[in-house]
Formats: structure tokens, sequence, C-alpha cells
């Protein structure tokens, strides 16, 4: 069985680079394996407390670029280019708050919301679907044509129905694992690329 190491190579690393947590390797391995982001970029980053995939999206949109963080706790985010939301994403005045910040539609929409887990493995379950399912009804309505999603996974009985509602909404649609993910871990990231447009699915 994988043993968890609370502070294993990738726990250090982020205490080392000063970031607020490991999470952020997880992007920046996706962004380099997928060419997710390009500078310039439009992104909301959807469950971005306590700020480590927004450290990642800062630099890699650039100056230019905007990133739009919102979570139910409030994350920093020092940097000129981002600013991070407080609010629960199933309220639909924050997911409106979301869309006025960006100011235009998303060029890729990122989501590592989790629930509060609560031990009963059906309850979390079910806890993560409404949350992956909400962040795919959100994207469609901010993303651009063509423009992508990445967002976590759990792995359970729901598979099929996630794969085939995000099959609908985009052109091509991967599932990742990242090594940056804690040893045992059963968490994955869907990788969804070439958005068919609002009208679809
Ligand atoms: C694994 S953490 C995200 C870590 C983050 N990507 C980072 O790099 O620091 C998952 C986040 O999802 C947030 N979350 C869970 N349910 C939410 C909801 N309904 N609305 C907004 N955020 C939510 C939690 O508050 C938590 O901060």
């Amino acid at each position: 069985m994988a043993r968890y190491e609370p502070h294993d190579k990738f726990y250090r690393k982020a205490r080392e680079q000063g970031l607020p947590s490991r999470a952020a390797f997880k992007l920046e391995e996706l962004i380099a394996r997928f060419r997710l982001v390009r500078p310039g970029a439009r992104v909301a980053d959807l469950g971005c407390a306590p700020g480590g995939w927004l450290a990642v999206l800062a630099g890699a949109v650039g100056p230019h670029g905007r990133v739009v963080g919102v979570d139910l706790a409030v994350a920093r985010a020092p940097w000129p280019n981002v600013i991070a939301l407080a609010g629960d994403i199933r309220d639909p005045a924050t997911r409106e708050a979301v869309v006025r910040e960006l100011g235009g539609a998303a060029d890729l929409v990122t989501s590592d919301l989790s629930p509060k887990l609560t031990g009963i493995v059906d309850r979390d379950h079910a806890l993560s679907f409404e949350l992956l399912m909400i962040a795919l009804d959100f994207a469609r309505v901010v993303i651009r044509p063509g423009g992508m999603m990445v967002a976590k996974l759990f792995m359970g009985g729901d598979f099929p129905v996630i794969i085939a509602a995000f099959a609908r909404a985009f052109g091509k649609v991967e599932v990742a694992r990242t090594r940056a993910s804690r040893p045992g871990s059963s968490e994955l990231y869907l990788v969804a690329r070439d958005f068919r447009g609002p009208a679809a699915g």
C-alpha cells in the first residue's frame, strides 16, 4: 500500500519556493504537458484557495493576461493580473461576479474544486460530482469556442457519465494523473480541449 508522507518532496519544494501549496506543481505539470496557457490568456480558476494555482497562472498568462480565482475561502492574490473572489460557485451571483471580472470570454477554466470531505464515500463522491458538474456548466458559459478546461476528478462510479458530459462540450477529452499528487491518491485531472461552443451538448 502507498504510504502517506505529509512532508514529501513536493511539500518541501512548495515551502522552499514560498508557494502556498503543493497543488501548484500539479498545474505546472499539466500546463507543460498539454500547453494549456499562452501569454495574454484569460483564465477562471475555480476553487483557488490558498492560491497555488493562482501563482502558476499569474506567471503563465503574463502581464497582459487576466486570472480570476474564486473560492469559499479567501485567497491571497498579490499579482496585478490576478483577482481572487470569495464566494460559493453554486451561487449564481458568485458566477456572475467571475464573468464580470474576466471582462471577456475565457481561454481556459481550471477547477481544483474539492468539497469538505465527510469520510462517507458515497456522500463525498456525490459532492465532488455536483461541484464538477457546476464547474462544467459554468465553463460552458464563459469559455470561448476552441477554449480549454482542466478539472480535478475523483475516480468513482460516475466516471463514464462525467466523461460523456465533457465529450459533448469539448472536441478532445483526456484524463491525466500528475506526479505531484499524493502517492496512492485517486486524484485525476480531466483535460478538455477544443470547446464546441455554448450551443453544443
Ligand atoms: C484542493 S483546494 C484548491 C487548491 C488550489 N488549487 C491551490 O492551488 O491552492 C479545493 C478548494 O475548493 C474550494 N471549494 C469547495 N467547494 C467550493 C464551492 N462550492 N465554491 C467555491 N470553492 C469551493 C475549497 O474551499 C478549497 O479551497
